[in-house]
C-alpha cells in the first residue's frame, strides 16, 4: 500500500494547513490559489447545462472512445486553433487526469518511467504511482523564458516509455518552443517513446502570439497524444469531459486508438448527457472562455504594474496558462512568508516548492480571481515579501 503514503496531490505542507484553517475559522482568507473558475466570480449563463438534460440521454448507446458527435465536435473546436484532426484520431474520458491514467496503461507496464517536467503541477508523480510507473524530472530551466534541459533527457533510464510536455506549463506558463518540439521529437522516434503533450490551457495566450498548439494534429513522425478538457477549456470543471487527439504514424496511431478503446470500454466513464451535450457546451462554453482570458491577461497586467513599483519582486514572463510565477527576496524560507501572509494578512498564495522549482525563492499566484481583489491582495502580498 506503499503508494497510498505520500501526501495528496494538491496538499499543502501541516504548517500551512494549519495556518489556513486557523485563517478560516478567524474570517476570510483571500485565496490567491483559486483555480477553480467556477469559484471565481465568472459568469456562466444560467441555461448553460440545460442540454444535459436532453431526453435522448435516457438511452444508453455505450460508445468507448464516445459518441461519433462528440468526437466530431472536439475535432471541429480544434479547428479554432488551426489544428485539422480527424474525429476518428479523438478519445473522450471523464477529464484530462483520468486520460493521463489511460495513457501511462496503455504505454506502461509496471517499473517503467515516464519523463515528467519540473517545475510542474504536482499530479503526475500520483497518476503514475496508482500504475506501478515511476516519473523521472527533466528541469525546466529559466533563462529569460523556461527552456527543457535536454541533458536530462538524453540520461533518461532505459525504462522510460514516455515524455510528457505540457504546453503552457502549469505554473510557468512556458510553451514548447518549435524548436524544442522538433528535437524532443527526434529523441522520441529514436528512442521509440511516446510523445504526451497536455494542452489544457492551451486557450489561454498570454505572453505570446504565437504558440504551437494541436500537436499532435501535425505529428508525423512520433506517436503523440494531445490533452485537452472542459474544466479548463470551457471553465466548466464540474462536467467531467477530457479528450486525448491521438496522432502519429498511421499504424502505431491506429494500434494506440484500438488499445485505447478497449481500455476506455473497461470504464465506460463518460456520461452520455455529457457528450450529447458537447457540441452545445464546446459553442457556448467560449463565452466563459472570453471571460477567463480577459481575467487573466488584466490581472497579469495589474501584477507587473504592482510589482514594477516594488522591483524586489519580479513577475516572470508567463506565455500562458492562469498562474503567474513571482520571484521574491530569498530573505526568509517560501514557507515562512506563505505563513506571513496567511497569518499577518490573510492571504493564501502557492510556495514555489509545490511545484518543485530548482531554488527559493518563487511564489505562485492564480490569475483568476476577481481583479479588485486579485490587484489588492497582490500588492499586499508583494509589500510584505519586500519587508
Ligand atoms: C497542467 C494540468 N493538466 C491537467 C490537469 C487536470 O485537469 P482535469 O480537470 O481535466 O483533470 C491540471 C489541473 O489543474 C493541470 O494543471
Amino acid at each position: 500500500m506503499s503508494k497510498f503514503s505520500r501526501r495528496l496531490p494538491h496538499a499543502e505542507t501541516n504548517a500551512i494547513s494549519a495556518a489556513i484553517a486557523a485563517g478560516a475559522a478567524a474570517g476570510t482568507v483571500v485565496d490567491l490559489t483559486e483555480s477553480n473558475p467556477t469559484a471565481a466570480g465568472f459568469t456562466y449563463p444560467a441555461d448553460l447545462l440545460a442540454r444535459l438534460a436532453d431526453g435522448a440521454g435516457l438511452t444508453y448507446t455505450p460508445s468507448p472512445l464516445g459518441l461519433f458527435e462528440a468526437r466530431r465536435a472536439v475535432a471541429e473546436d480544434a479547428a479554432r486553433r488551426g489544428a485539422l484532426v480527424d474525429p476518428g484520431h479523438v478519445v473522450l474520458s471523464a477529464s484530462s487526469s483520468e486520460s493521463y491514467g489511460w495513457l501511462f496503461k496503455l504505454l506502461c507496464d509496471p517499473g517503467d518511467a515516464v519523463l515528467v517536467p519540473r517545475p510542474s503541477y504536482p499530479l503526475f508523480e500520483h497518476l503514475t504511482r496508482f500504475e506501478g510507473v515511476q516519473t523521472v524530472p527533466y528541469d525546466l530551466e529559466h533563462y529569460g523564458r523556461w527552456r527543457i534541459d535536454f541533458a536530462a533527457i538524453a540520461a533518461a533510464p532505459e525504462a522510460t516509455r514516455a515524455v510528457l510536455v505540457v504546453s503552457p506549463n502549469n505554473p510557468t506558463g512556458s510553451y514548447i518552443s518549435a524548436a524544442e518540439l522538433e528535437r524532443l521529437t527526434v529523441v522520441c522516434r529514436d528512442r521509440g517513446w511516446a510523445l504526451i503533450v497536455d494542452e489544457v490551457f492551451a486557450d489561454y495566450p498570454l505572453d505570446t502570439t504565437s504558440p504551437i498548439t494541436d500537436i499532435a494534429a501535425a505529428a508525423a513522425d512520433v506517436l503523440t497524444f494531445s490533452l485537452g478538457g472542459a474544466s479548463k477549456s470551457l471553465g466548466l470543471p464540474q462536467v467531467k469531459l477530457g479528450w486525448i487527439v491521438v496522432g502519429g504514424p498511421d499504424a502505431a496511431r491506429d494500434a494506440a486508438l484500438g488499445a485505447l478503446e478497449l481500455i476506455a470500454d473497461t470504464y465506460l466513464s463518460v456520461s452520455t448527457p455529457v457528450q450529447l451535450a458537447a457540441p452545445d457546451l464546446l459553442t457556448r462554453g467560449a463565452e466563459i472562455r472570453h471571460q477567463i482570458q480577459k481575467r487573466t491577461q488584466s490581472n497579469l497586467t495589474r501584477a507587473r504594474t504592482i510589482t514594477a513599483a516594488n522591483p524586489a519582486c519580479e513577475v516572470l514572463a508567463a506565455e500562458g496558462g492562469w498562474s503567474a510565477v513571482v520571484r521574491v527576496p530569498a530573505t526568509r524560507a517560501e514557507e515562512q512568508l506563505v505563513l506571513d501572509l496567511l497569518q499577518r494578512e490573510r492571504i493564501l498564495v502557492h510556495p514555489g516548492f509545490f511545484f518543485d522549482f530548482p531554488h527559493e525563492a518563487f511564489i505562485v499566484v492564480s490569475l483568476l480571481p476577481a481583479p479588485d481583489l486579485f490587484a489588492d491582495a497582490f500588492a499586499r502580498t508583494v509589500r510584505l515579501a519586500s519587508s
